[in-house]
Parts: C-alpha cells; structure tokens; sequence
C-alpha cells in the first residue's frame, strides 16, 4: 500500500509524528498509522524534562522508552525532544532552589544523562528549544537568567560528547519566513558553528503558520526560501512541528484551503534538498494539543478524529 512512508523512504526523506502517550499505550488504530503511515517519531511530551526526572535523581523512563522502543520495533527514526527548554521542566528545576552552580550542574548531568541513555536508538536531537524571542533577543528563560547565553553552546558540546552520532539541532517557530526572529536564529547558528559548536540542524516548528485560512487568504509561503537560506550555512534543515489550526467548526473550505498549506510546506521541504524530514504535530485530530492550548481552535491535523484522511493528508501524499 501507498503511504506516506513509502513515498518518503523512495525520496530518502525523513516524515514523521509527534507521538501521543495514550495512543501509543492503549489504542491500535492509532498505533498502525504510526506505523504504517511514518518513518520518523517524535515523542509529543515523553522525553521533556518533567517527565524523565520529576525529583531529582528519581528517573521516569517508561514513557520515553516505550516511543524508543515502538520505533526500533517498526524502523522508524526517533527525533529526541527536548533536552533544553524552558517548559515542562520539574518543580525542583523551576523554583528557584538551585544555586547558579548546582542548577548548571543539573542541566548538564540532564543533558549527558538523557543522550547517553539513548545513544544510538535516538538519532536526531532537538538540544535546543525556543531560545529566540519574537524581536531577535535571546529569550529571558531560567537558563538565560542563570547560566548567561553560553548554556547554548555548552548544551551542544555535552549532547555530542554524550552521543557522537546523533545529530543535534536548534529548534524554533516562527523563523519561517523574513523577521528580526530568523535573522536572530541565521546570526546564532552562523556564530555558533564559527566557534566550532556542533550544530548539525536547524529545525522549523511550522506550527499554525496561517491560522484559519481560506482560499482565498492563504498568503505564499516563504518556507522554501527559508530553507534554502538555513542550508546554506552548511547545516541540515527539518519541518519539526506542523499543524495548521482551523476555527471550529470547520467546513470544506476551511478544510481545502489547510489541505494547500499541508501541501505548500511538504513540497518546500522536499524542494530543498538538505530538508531531511516532515514532522506533523500529531497525526491525528483524536490527539490534538491545540484545543487545549486555545479553545474553540483545532481540527489542525492531516487524519481526522476517526483516523480518516483528509484533504491535508490527501495534498501531503500528492506532493511526496
Ligand atoms: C506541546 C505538546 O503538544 C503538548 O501536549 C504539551 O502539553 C505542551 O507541549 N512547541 C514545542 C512542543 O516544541 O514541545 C510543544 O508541544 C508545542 C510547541
């Protein structure tokens, strides 16, 4: 059968999901698209710091090994994420306890911890997450605040001594097209490899690029260009987290004019021929981060809630 991995693996190109933690314990429907449909995972919350180590030194792996396991078990690559944000960190990280010294110290043993643990079954490392603000600033973040901007370039160096191998990425939305947050993220990465830090990729969330599009109203993308830009300075690029949000309810419309964006963002990538892999947000409306993050929005995802293909699932297989 003809699915989106068997497109992707004739292109050498990487598609892949966020994986939900329920559907991946409990519901085989869901379990054979991420299967059948994807030959990349990304654990959705699984591998976030919270989760891993919620006291310290008491770790919680289950999760994380079940989504590391699922994708040996079918050959899927998994993109590790993420060791460096400034979310879904746990309380004794967040509250202030720590010492500059001992909170570095944590961070750091996190980092080598989590890498070496997965070495070899996780290829791909989203090391850092969302370190730019909107205006090119780096963004005023615990690690920011505390550690001062080279926990950047340390992250990157304890992630590759941990695991030679994988390949590590700076992750980011809204650097998708011409704005002070893409020239901040092209400086660092630009700097950051000058200096001999080991950044391999550049991830693009993708997430809502256009919210609520119409036909009429989708704007060009400059994604490809994007891409092309990034690759330039010698490094890998992925679409990491798409989704594309609708205002429910959604009607045909609404559908065929996300279907045009699913399809513009997988022909950018598969345009540029250092874009090595799709990631979608979810696959499925069934799981969905959106409605929980903004009410009366959702519906973003390629497969609807009964795991049906919609037009965006439909405009992705065209294109791969
Ligand atoms: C989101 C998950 O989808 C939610 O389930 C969770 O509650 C919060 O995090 N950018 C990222 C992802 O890098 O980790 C976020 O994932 C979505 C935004």
């Amino acid at each position: 059968e003809v699915t989106l991995r068997t497109l992707a693996a004739a292109r050498n190109l990487r598609v892949g999901a966020a994986v939900n933690d329920r559907g991946l314990d409990s519901d085989n429907g869901y379990r054979d698209k991420l299967r059948y449909e994807f030959n990349s995972v990304t654990p959705e919350t699984a591998m976030k710091w919270v989760n891993l180590e919620p006291e310290p030194g008491v770790y919680t792996w289950g999760k994380a090994d079940a989504v590391v396991s699922f994708a040996q078990q079918n050959n899927q690559m998994v993109r590790g994420h993420t060791l460096v944000w400034h979310s879904a960190l746990p309380t004794w990280v967040s509250d202030g306890s720590l010492s500059d010294q001992e909170l570095r110290a944590a961070l750091q043993r996190h980092v080598e911890t989590t890498v070496k643990r997965y070495a070899g079954r996780v290829a791909v490392w989203d090391v850092v997450n969302e370190v730019l603000a909107e205006d090119g600033t780096l963004k005023q973040t615990i690690w920011l605040k505390r550690l001062g901007p080279g926990y950047i370039a340390d992250a990157f160096r304890w992630a590759r001594a941990a695991d030679p191998s994988a390949k590590l990425y700076i992750n980011d939305y809204n650097a998708e097209w011409s704005n002070p947050k893409r020239t901040a993220l092209y400086n660092l990465v630009r700097d950051l490899r000058a200096q001999g830090v080991p950044i391999d990729g550049v991830g693009f969330q993708t997430h809502s690029l256009i919210k609520d599009p119409t036909p009429e109203t989708i704007p060009p993308t400059q994604l490809r260009s994007t891409l092309e830009l990034f690759a330039g300075l010698g490094v890998d690029v992925a679409v990491t987290e798409l989704d594309v949000r609708l205002k429910l309810p959604v009607d045909e419309r609404k559908l065929a004019a996300q279907a045009e964006i699913y399809r513009r963002v997988t022909a950018a990538c598969v345009a540029v021929a250092r874009c090595v892999s799709l990631t979608v947000w979810s696959l499925t409306d069934r799981y969905s981060w959106v409605p929980a993050v903004v009410p009366g929005w959702g519906a973003a995802h390629p497969l609807d809630a009964a795991l049906a293909r919609k037009p965006a699932y439909d405009q992705m297989q065209a294109v791969l």
